[in-house]
């Protein structure tokens, strides 16, 4: 009888805390069956103050990439030994690879925000006045892929306005982007981004209600099975409402790109029906 050796399999994660929540299994696991790649993708719950020993303990265990998500980017960023330009201007890291002993860093958020409200959406960037909602590292992350799409404008505008202000000049080298306080905002805008956490706590940034262009797409970063309070403000001012769930496929699926070197369909997946029900 031939003697057959089990090949070792590849092992990615997504680290987290909390993390049972996280689809990225789910996806990542879609994305191996559909490209018949062989790998094993878990779901780590790191002590908030070990993401540093938790990591190192999955590379050492053969770990070839992972995933990081809430509270743990900026840390994993801090761990890098490499990273892409655009992790460095999101100045946070969702996607790692390990080879070599070193730990590369990327950022797949901002270019699956771009990916989901363009091709996916059919909304174009280019030349349209977009108006950002947010300072904090969700916003950090989406400034620099938005500028790349060259918009007419783009207003960044935050509860804590001086947070805004230091933002849009931090970038201003990349393009047309300013900041503005929520009273303050000007006329009217073609994409609008929550960029917030408001949605968590299921409260509405103070947006006026002037800056809804009839038509414009309303984005938020978040996903929930119902429509963020965000966007039923958005589609009472006859906006589109988008949730962030195309970004999250999306995001996952250049994550899966970068470790594979193959690019998944995330056609089927953008359905999120055919994801949460299975
Ligand atoms: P994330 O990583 O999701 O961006 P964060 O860095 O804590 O989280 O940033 C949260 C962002 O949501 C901030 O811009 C915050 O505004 P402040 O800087 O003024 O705190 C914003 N935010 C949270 N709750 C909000 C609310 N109810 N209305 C408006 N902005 C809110």
């Amino acid at each position: 009888m031939q003697n057959k050796t089990a090949l070792p399999v590849d092992l990615y994660a997504v680290f987290g805390n909390p993390i049972s929540h996280s689809k990225s299994p789910l996806l990542h696991g879609a994305f191996a069956a559909q490209t018949h790649q062989s790998l094993s993708y878990s779901a780590i719950l790191a002590p908030l103050d070990q993401f540093e020993a938790t990591l190192k303990q999955f590379i050492r265990d053969g770990g070839r990439g992972a995933n990081v998500t809430v509270p743990f980017k900026l840390d994993a960023f801090q761990l890098c030994t490499k990273l892409t330009p655009r992790a460095k201007a999101a100045g946070a890291v969702n996607t790692l690879s390990f080879a070599n002993g070193e730990i590369s860093g990327d950022n797949t958020d901002g270019c699956g925000l771009i990916k989901d409200i363009v091709e996916n959406a059919g909304v174009a960037l280019h030349n349209r006045r977009i108006l950002l909602l947010g300072a904090g590292g969700a916003a950090r992350g989406a400034i620099l892929p938005l500028l790349e799409c060259q918009p007419a404008e783009l207003v960044i505008t935050n509860r804590s306005a001086e947070k805004a202000r230091q933002l849009a000049q931090e970038f201003q080298q990349y393009g047309p982007i300013s900041a503005s306080e929520f009273a303050q905002i000007k006329g009217s805008f073609d994409v609008i981004i929550n960029a917030t956490s408001s949605s968590i706590s299921a409260e509405l940034p103070p947006i006026p209600d002037t800056a809804f262009k009839p038509g414009a797409l309303a984005y938020d970063l978040m996903y929930a099975a119902q429509p963020t309070l965000f966007m039923q403000h958005a589609e009472q001012h006859h906006a589109i409402a988008r949730d962030g769930w195309g970004m999250l496929i999306e995001q996952a699926a250049e994550a899966f790109y970068i470790w594979r070197g193959v690019r998944p369909d995330t056609a089927r997946l953008l359905i999120k029906e055919n994801v949460l029900t299975g």
